[in-house]
């Protein structure tokens, strides 16, 4: 059986770090509040050059040089984004021109923070549909772009950055075992962002306030972690694989009260859980190819490991997949 393999992993993050202490200067909160309720000590925010989609390609690289892929390999990029600078074309048509992908088709997936994963999904399917074909899966966000900097209960909470892998056919066993993804659009409004101001004065909503993130904190965080575990329990039901055996968890990195509710409930080690949000913050579909490629940097896996994958976001989307390393 063809199964989607990650050949190689690379990650992109902006040169600024932006600091819970220079928070403080700039709306009323506290280094203690932040860390504690979220475990976020600091955060990257782009500069002049650092637009999403050259963070993007800029993992794309070092994911196709992990590889040993040429860029002329890949037939299809797909970026998860919510945040390109721009709307048309999509932050994978940028990325194909950018790394010279000239026999890739290109197309950006919206599933806000589980962009990613649902981005590893599509490109396992289009694998298996076709086994020759290699694909760029990429999340890649600039959310310091849509932050409102006076509003302390979401300023705090996000960074910029990017993460790509490099997906083809497998060799044996190794490759996406399978995968569960959900959907719940009628709570579109506990977490969201609106666009753009509208060119059509009939189509501004009556209380627009801006392109700026917004969110019912507390409601997202209940029903992240029950979404998270009940996906992750569908997964390891599904592929019959128990959570003892599970190597590493490479989850979104929202929060760490979200982490470690999801790691009680999972019955899964708290060490085999991946966890790098105290550098990055919440960078949406950048946080799990980041926290990826470092595990991968750092060592931390092994051919034939067992690595699971959950994510959450805006939607509400959210769900789990299982790769055999
Ligand atoms: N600094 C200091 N105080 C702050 C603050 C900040 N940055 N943000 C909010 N507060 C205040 C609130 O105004 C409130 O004050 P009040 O009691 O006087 O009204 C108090 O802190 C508690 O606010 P609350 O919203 O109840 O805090 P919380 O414990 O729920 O923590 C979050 C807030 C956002 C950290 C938490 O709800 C959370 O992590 N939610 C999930 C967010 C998330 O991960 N979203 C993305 C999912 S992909």
């Amino acid at each position: 059986m063809t199964r989607a393999a990650i050949l190689g992993t690379g990650s992109c993050l902006p040169r600024r770090v932006l600091t819970n202490a220079e928070l403080e200067k700039m709306v009323e909160t506290t280094d203690e509040w932040i860390t504690v309720r979220t475990g976020i000590r600091e955060r990257r925010i782009a500069g002049a050059g650092e637009e999403t989609s050259k963070l993007a390609a800029e993992a794309a690289r070092k994911a196709l040089a992990m590889a040993g892929v040429a860029a002329a390999e890949i037939g299809l990029i797909v970026v998860g984004t919510m945040t390109c600078e721009k709307a048309m074309p999509s932050c994978a048509c940028l990325v194909q021109k950018e790394i010279g992908a000239v026999n890739a088709f290109a197309m950006d997936i919206n599933a806000a923070c589980s962009g990613f994963l649902f981005g590893m999904d599509v490109a396992e399917k289009y694998i298996k549909a076709d086994p020759t074909l290699k694909v760029l899966v990429i999340g890649a966000e600039t959310l310091s772009t849509r932050t409102n900097w006076e509003d302390r209960t979401t300023c705090v909470l996000f960074g910029d950055g990017a993460g790509a892998v490099v997906m083809a056919a497998g060799d044996g066993e190794r490759g996406m075992l399978g995968s569960r993804l959900f959907a719940d659009g009628s709570l579109w409004h506990l977490l969201h962002m609106d666009a753009a101001p509208s060119l059509n004065p009939d189509l501004v909503a009556a209380d627009y306030q801006g392109p700026f993130i917004r969110m019912a904190g507390q409601e997202v965080f209940k029903y992240a972690v029950r979404a998270m575990q009940d996906g992750v329990a569908k997964v390891l039901a599904q592929e019959g694989v128990e959570p003892e055996a599970v190597r590493l968890v490479i989850p979104h990195q929202a929060n760490i009260r979200i982490l470690n509710s999801l790691t009680e409930r999972l019955g899964i080690a708290p060490e085999k859980i991946y966890i790098n949000v105290h550098k990055y913050g919440n960078t949406s579909a950048a946080s799990m190819p980041i926290a990826l490629d470092e595990a991968n940097r750092e060592g931390r896996l092994r051919p034939g490991d067992p690595v699971l994958f959950c994510a959450f976001g805006g939607g509400f989307t959210w769900g789990a997949a299982i790769v055999r390393w």
